[in-house]
């Protein structure tokens, strides 16, 4: 199995075995879950809303990296979405999930899959980077960790999009039955209704960053674009606007997918 930047193979995780056992490294369960019907359910009817607002983000002929391997069809959409001219590397920390996310790609000969960490993907820079309902499964120090590694292997021109739950509004029918189904099955999933994932990066000035949710506030797609420092640049407020390229971008409250390609977020 092919290793990450640092080259270590990667053991799997604590909380991977102690809370998503289940449904990660149990291979009769993983059969069973891995099924868009499974995915559109447990997103309640939103799977393939939130599925195109990410490949909205990318473009046929760019080299992508997904930080994990997603149940159902969204993988083999992304590789469709990128084209035989683009290149689609996927990663994933369990060696089942990487076995499975194999077999659904052997018809798209330009994606590759390798046994990695999100944390030390290796491979970068990359034109895209995207990141779909991973974060809420990590507990905060690997949220960091991931957010940073993510960033970190964007190319100058590129994006990272994370797609995930959010703090749904105050009026959401479903905020009640997510706080249980969080508190009980998902431990660290809450804390992206605390934080921004803008407040997960170590250095989020040195990026734009971009939000819409979904979905009554109960999803939300991040983009994360670095912002390139030119020489002699100002500092402060203008020195922003300048590395921006006249764009300064404030993080975006809207609802429904205004975040989309090729846009700044102003
Ligand atoms: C993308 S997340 C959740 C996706 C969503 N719940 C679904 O429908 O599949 C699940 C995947 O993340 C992987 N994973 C967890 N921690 C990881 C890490 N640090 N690096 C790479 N993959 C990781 C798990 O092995 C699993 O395959």
């Amino acid at each position: 199995m092919s290793p990450g930047a640092t080259g270590t193979v990667p053991s799997v995780p604590g909380y991977l075995r102690d809370v998503y056992e289940w449904a990660y490294l149990n291979p009769s369960n993983a059969a069973r879950l891995d099924h868009e019907q499974v995915v559109s359910v447990i997103l309640w009817g939103n799977q393939r809303r939130l599925k195109r607002a990410a490949y909205d983000e990318f473009r046929p002929g760019q080299r992508v990296l997904q930080a994990a391997h997603v149940y159902g069809d969204f993988i083999p959409g992304l590789a469709r979405r990128l084209g035989a001219k683009g290149r689609l590397e996927v990663v994933d920390i369990a060696p089942l999930q990487v076995a499975r996310c194999r077999d659904k790609l052997c018809a798209y000969p330009w994606t590759q899959v390798r046994h990695a960490d999100a944390r030390d993907p290796g491979g970068g820079p990359y034109d895209g980077i995207c990141c779909y309902f991973l974060l809420h499964e990590l507990p905060g120090v690997w949220k960091r960790a991931v957010v940073d590694a993510l960033l970190a292997n964007v190319a100058p021109a590129g994006k990272v999009v994370f797609v995930d739950y959010h703090k749904p509004r105050r009026w959401n029918p479903l905020k009640p039955v997510m706080s249980v189904v969080f508190d009980r099955f998902e431990p660290f999933a809450k804390e992206l209704w605390h934080h921004d994932v803008r407040q997960l990066a170590s250095r989020p000035a040195d990026f734009s960053w971009c939000k819409d949710t979904y979905f009554g506030g109960l999803y939300q797609k991040v983009v994360a674009r670095p912002l390139v420092a030119r020489p002699g640049a100002a500092r402060g407020w203008r020195g922003a606007l300048d590395r921006a390229g006249g764009n300064f971008a404030y993080p975006q409250r809207a609802e429904g997918g205004a975040c989309t390609a090729g846009r700044e977020g102003a």
